[in-house]
């Protein structure tokens, strides 16, 4: 059977671009589903760093097929620039990139509304990526506004951004906008979005029809979520979350492949936990140990290099997305950052009201006011992003993969010790080890 999906079961960042660029090997097809530009994936290969945000990391292999389906949404000059920036290092982008006649499109007035209502939300604010995403995902669902990418190969594509820009002017001001802050001239944003599908033509197509085609003639598909599970707009930390289903069930709806047909699951984990933007997250040190792991291990977004929030790995919240997104495995990330640290803590548990809870809470507001139930491990002190097989593992660094892998009730597949394809540990020395 054909499928296996890669998720993020955090906040995002989980690292992975680095596993979906290592198990392309195997596979015949890769498929980013869901999200748009506001994912940043970075793939380290030969010491030369690529940092995609659209594209699938699938791109690195010209025998792979890279995929961006329906339900992807696409700001033309990000994905033209990433194509562009690509060919200029040398990594042939043709036939092998296909892109959604589906998806929807980000358009200038897009970046207005995001930035817009960021602004003005009370209290704390969401802190998204001002991509736009947020906004274009909601015309999407409120149909009346929205643009598709094959739309814009059709005759009426000058009247709808006409019209859109109307009601759009309208909005805007409504919401406060002068008119020269927004500037939005339907017939120069029109030639503009022409000069795009022209640049474009080549790499789009009607992937839905091309990934079941796929899957019913047995080929290898891999499917690569964007952000984490805790983002996602239905079953994340809502509000504090993204626009789109960024845990496992958002593989049939933005690729329009059956579930039925992914049999294998990877989860995607950090040794610890981290966030950016607003939203609770119970097992966040703002303190010195936060601090270390933000700088050794450089968490500082790929999109926008915002410092991200960093703690412990939370144990409550990963068994929650490991089962909302089916995972039959984990590949714990960013192993070697622990190093040094004298003590880990693991949240086992929270407590809330002063009982204690193991399932993650369905209320944001809840979530806020849990304290996490604490296990300590001991650190391991020496550098390991030189190991390549479990067995020379410390001891501690090993002891805190079997228990991560008991609390989530997953076995570790694969274990990174490094941002480089090389510095990845697999199971089977795990197994045998
Ligand atoms: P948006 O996706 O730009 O609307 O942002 C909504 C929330 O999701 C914000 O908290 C962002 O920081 C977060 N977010 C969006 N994309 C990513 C990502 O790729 N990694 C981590 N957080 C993300």
């Amino acid at each position: 059977m054909p499928a296996t999906s890669v998720v993020g079961l955090q906040w995002g960042d989980e690292a992975k671009g680095k596993i979906v660029d290592i198990l392309t090997e195997r596979n015949d097809i890769v498929v980013r589903y869901q999200g748009g530009a506001n994912a940043g994936h970075t793939v380290v290969m030969d010491g030369q760093t690529f940092k995609l945000s659209l594209v699938p990391s699938g791109i690195f292999r010209p025998e792979v097929q890279c995929v961006i389906a329906a339900g992807v949404v696409i700001n033309p000059p990000s994905l033209l620039q990433e194509i562009e920036g690509l060919v200029s290092r040398g990594i042939q982008v043709s036939k092998n990139l296909m892109v959604s006649t589906r998806a929807h499109l980000i358009f200038p007035w897009h970046f207005e509304e995001d930035r817009l209502m960021n602004e003005s939300t009370s209290g704390e604010a969401i802190g998204t990526t001002m991509r736009g995403i947020g906004p274009c995902y909601r015309d999407k669902v409120g149909r009346s506004y929205a643009i598709r990418l094959g739309d814009m190969y059709r005759d009426n594509f000058a009247d709808r951004v006409e019209q859109i820009v109307a009601a759009k002017r309208k909005i805007l001001t409504g919401l406060g906008c002068t008119e020269d802050s927004f500037l939005l001239d339907a017939k120069k944003i029109h030639a503009q979005y022409c000069d795009y599908a022209e640049r474009l033509r080549p790499f789009v197509g009607d992937t839905t029809a091309y990934l079941l085609d796929a899957v019913e003639a047995n080929k290898k598909v891999l499917f690569e979520g964007a952000q984490g599970a805790l983002l996602d707009i239905d079953h994340g930390t809502f509000p504090f979350v993204t626009s789109s289903n960024s845990s496992g069930v958002g593989v049939p709806s933005g690729s329009g492949v059956p579930g039925r047909w992914v049999t294998k699951v990877l989860g995607i984990v950090k040794a610890y936990c981290t966030r950016v933007g607003g939203g609770p997250f119970p097992t966040e040190q703002d303190n010195a140990i936060g601090q270390h792991i933000r700088e050794k291990g450089n968490e500082y977004g790929t999109v926008t290099r915002r410092p991200r929030r960093c703690g412990w790995f939370d144990v409550v919240a990963a068994r929650y997305t490991a089962r909302l997104s089916g995972v039959d495995s984990l590949a714990v990330m960013l192993l070697d950052v622990l190093s040094e640290l004298p003590e880990l803590q693991i949240c086992t548990a929270y407590e809330l009201d002063g009982k204690r809870i193991m399932n993650f809470p369905d209320h944001v507001e809840d979530l806020r006011r849990v304290v996490p139930v604490y296990e300590s491990m001991p650190g391991w002190q020496e550098e390991i992003s030189h190991i390549r097989r479990f067995a020379d593992l410390p001891q501690q660094a090993r002891d805190y993969l079997d228990r991560l892998s008991v609390l989530v009730g997953r076995p570790v597949e694969v274990v990174s010790v490094g941002p480089d394809r090389q510095q990845t540990i697999f199971a089977n020395d795990v197994h045998n080890a």
